[in-house]
């Protein structure tokens, strides 16, 4: 008999997008049907991460951008390696919270790290793992703003400039890989999102 082979789902989108939420319906869905999942997310998964996670997040000194990109990927390493890749080789389905277009997106279009370098940089934190689905969560500025509520972290606060280049660097990495990452219009209603989700997820299960 053949091990089930895994699949790597990744989640992605500006702060406010609301692809957790979605995350969490698709880990529902999938769980119904009786498919072994296992929920994740970047920064902060388990161990290290979460110490990484803390400083990335709740670091109120100053942080040299490139140095940012550096604990990201740290960050990155240590959950694919103790977590992610056993997973798949286990056969389980990894739903992940953000992954390697985050820094992409945040560290590359949103800080002006240069992005050949920090794709260079994902891969070896990776291990050459890619994604087999990756869904962008687009949403409106205005829409983004209510969604993130009045107390943000380090990168929530990181202004409304930053944050445009973040959500046109995402749409940016979806035309320059199509056939892996889809874009989802997340300014509708929770069921109308969940719709397009499902049907991308249907499409690879
Ligand atoms: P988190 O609390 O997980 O928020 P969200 O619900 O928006 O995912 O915060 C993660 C923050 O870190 C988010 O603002 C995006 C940012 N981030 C990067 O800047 N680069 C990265 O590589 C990753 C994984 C996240």
């Amino acid at each position: 008999m053949n091990t089930p082979k895994g699949l790597f789902i990744t989640f992605e989108g500006g702060d406010g997008c609301g692809k957790t939420t979605q995350l969490n319906l698709v880990e529902k869905y999938l769980s119904e049907k009786g498919q072994n999942i296992i929920k994740t997310r970047e920064p902060g998964s388990i161990g290290l991460g979460q110490k990484l996670r803390e400083v990335l997040l709740h670091y109120d000194g100053d942080v040299a951008s490139t140095a940012e990109a550096f604990l990201f990927l740290a960050d990155r390493a240590q959950h694919i390696e103790k977590l992610v890749l056993p997973a798949i080789a286990e056969g389980k389905i990894v739903l992940c919270d953000r992954h390697t277009d985050s820094t992409i997106a945040y560290q590359g279009y949103g800080r002006g790290e240069n992005i050949e370098q920090i794709k260079m940089l994902n891969n070896l934190a990776t291990q050459g793992l890619k994604p087999d689905l990756t869904l962008i969560f687009d949403v409106s500025e205005e829409i983004a703003q209510t969604r993130v509520g009045a107390e943000k972290d380090r990168m929530e606060s990181a202004g409304n400039e930053f944050h445009k280049r973040v959500r046109n660097g995402y749409l940016e990495i979806a035309k320059q890989e199509p056939s892996r990452v889809k874009v989802i219009d997340a300014n509708l209603s929770i069921e109308e999102v969940f719709q397009q989700v499902k049907k991308y997820i249907d499409e690879i299960i």
